[in-house]
């Protein structure tokens, strides 16, 4: 055996530009070349102004989204498959139960039977195990954003995208779920990349934070290399924090 192996790039972005164009055939570029490499088992959490092109980045990423130019290899070059995405609302199929929606997601290798118990897993995990006959129109909507989070787990992907996921989530909701991400991150070691509009979050989350400007450029990459579990009344964290502010700050002002 060889000694620590280093740690796989499992999704790499090379001068990634997306241009939209609209119904008058004028161009906005919103991501305007951008490179990134997330290694395997990071936790990354993005900020940024609203409209710099965050969802679009996570897009891209998954593939709902073609990009203008540039190179995106997830897993060095495995496919799609190896993703979940958990949304900003729960996008759940409304004509399906709670326990269906996450069964249509069911990967090919996986038997009928270890996926049952994978759906029941995850779904105690976000405490609605009780609800597994519902349809989404009889859960209110943070039940309902956990089982779009339940659904994305439970394909237990290489890596999880989430785009804002607990922003519709009631703050005690919030926290529970935040503390139930960091325990399956920690036991999966999965690779994470988590956009919010909260900076507390994206501290207490993330290992490393990066932060976009209005051009949708990389302004800030940082290590947040703060001890486990974080409190916000540790001072350690609470300068990250600070500075961390300070720099979004002074982001927004250079434009
Ligand atoms: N399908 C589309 N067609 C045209 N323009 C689009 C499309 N999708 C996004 N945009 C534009 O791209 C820009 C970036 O959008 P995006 O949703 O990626 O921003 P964001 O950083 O996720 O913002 P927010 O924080 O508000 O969620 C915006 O100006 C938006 O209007
Ligand atoms: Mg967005």
């Amino acid at each position: 055996m060889t000694s620590k192996t280093k740690a796989q790039i499992v999704v790499q972005i090379k001068n990634l530009v997306k241009i939209f164009s609209d119904e008058k055939e004028r161009e906005h570029c919103v991501l305007p070349g951008i490179s990134l490499n997330v290694f395997e088992g990071t936790f990354l959490t993005i900020v940024g102004p609203s409209g710099s092109g965050k969802t679009t980045l996570l897009n891209i990423i998954a593939g709902l989204e073609e990009k203008t130019s540039g190179t995106v290899k997830i897993g060095g070059g495995a496919d799609g498959s190896q993703l979940a995405y958990v949304f900003q609302s729960a996008r759940l199929l409304p004509w399906l139960t709670v326990e269906e929606n996450l069964r249509f997601v069911k990967p090919e290798n996986t038997t009928e039977e270890s996926f049952k118990e994978k759906i029941h897993h995850y779904l105690s995990l976000v405490e609605l195990n009780d609800v597994t006959r519902h349809y989404p129109h009889q859960l209110s909507g943070g039940m309902q954003q956990r089982v779009g989070i339940a659904r994305a787990l439970c394909i237990e992907p290489a890596v999880l995208l989430m785009d804002e996921p607990f922003s519709h989530l009631d703050e005690i909701t919030a926290e529970q779920m935040r503390v139930e991400l960091l325990r399956i991150w920690e036991d999966t070691k999965q690779t994470i990349i988590f956009i919010t509009h909260d900076m507390q979050e994206a501290v207490t989350l993330g290992d490393r934070l990066i932060m976009f400007n209005f051009r949708g450029e990389i302004a800030e990459d940082l290590a947040v290399d703060l001890h486990r579990p974080r409190k916000f009344s540790d001072r350690s964290f609470i300068e990250f924090y600070a500075q961390s502010v300070e720099r979004f700050q002074n982001i927004r002002k250079k434009e």
